[in-house]
């Protein structure tokens, strides 16, 4: 129950992020038993390249605080969107931090934004989406593969933001988001296969139907679209020489 808001203390239930390096971190849920293979309840016990750990230990550490594995030591970190989308269990592609951001500011989605998304994916997005709008806004999100759509519910309910979405199965290119939404959305997003096909129900949902028509109007006209490239670029530090003026060259200024 940790996503919703920070907090100092660790508790049953609550999802961390043990990071062990900038290349490796796992998300672990914080319960004292785990099922193993032969479907039996056993110690939940992590086990990491530098050894393991007995996750029921953490209850009652600090976020933050350095923890001892058999064979090293990693931290255990509050988790946030970011740090989820970097450890969560794929079940699909997902999008990525720099993509989300831009996302995000592109539709202008803030606090009280009723927001609607397909598909749920692995609900790395969503997570993200979630953070931005509570507490007041909400987030509609739709998939139509039912185990996705049932492993995002009981994901975003263990992580205490259940009541900030509504999770749906459901075709949206075919059957769209329900009339119940419509005119409802400040912003929607899709990523799917085919999002064309999704885009006349979603004239259907979204609040600024201006704004909307003139997405319509975009489609016959192709240089008119937005299109925004992310590339990472790596910075390097490089060592210059250049003459130093003597400080009597500058006394006249
Ligand atoms: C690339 S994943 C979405 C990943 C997600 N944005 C994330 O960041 O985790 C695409 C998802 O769209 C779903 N999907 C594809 N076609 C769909 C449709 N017509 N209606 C609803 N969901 C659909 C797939 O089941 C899949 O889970």
């Amino acid at each position: 129950m940790s996503f919703d808001k920070f907090k100092d203390t660790i508790e049953q239930g609550d999802t961390v992020i043990l990071y062990l390096n900038v290349n490796s971190m796992h998300a672990i849920q914080v319960q004292p038993k785990i099922k193993n293979k032969k479907d039996e309840w056993v110690e939940n016990v992590f086990q990491t390249t530098y050894g393991a750990l007995k996750v029921q230990s953490l209850v009652g550490k600090k976020f933050g605080t350095k923890v001892a594995l058999s064979r090293g030591w990693a931290y255990v970190l509050h988790p946030t969107p970011e740090l989820w989308t970097l450890t969560l269990p794929h079940r699909t592609q997902i999008i990525y931090t720099p993509d989300i951001s831009m996302i995000i500011f592109q539709l202008e989605i803030r606090p009280g934004s009723v927001v609607v998304e397909s598909g749920t994916g692995s609900g790395s997005l969503s997570h993200a989406l979630i953070r931005c709008i509570k507490p007041q806004g909400h987030l509609y999100t739709f998939d139509f593969h039912e185990y996705r759509v049932s492993v995002a519910r009981e994901e975003f309910e263990t992580h205490g933001i259940g009541q900030y979405v509504s999770v749906k199965q459901q075709d949206v290119c075919q059957d769209g988001f329900g009339t119940e939404l419509n005119g409802k959305a400040d912003a929607l997003f899709l990523d799917l296969p085919h999002p064309w096909e999704a885009v006349p129900h979603a004239a259907a949902v979204i609040k600024d139907l201006g704004k909307l028509n003139q997405t319509y109007r975009f489609e016959g006209q192709s240089n008119d679209f937005l299109t925004v490239e992310g590339l990472p670029k790596e910075l390097s530090v490089k060592m210059i020489w250049r003459d130093v003026y003597t400080n009597s060259l500058f006394t006249n200024f």
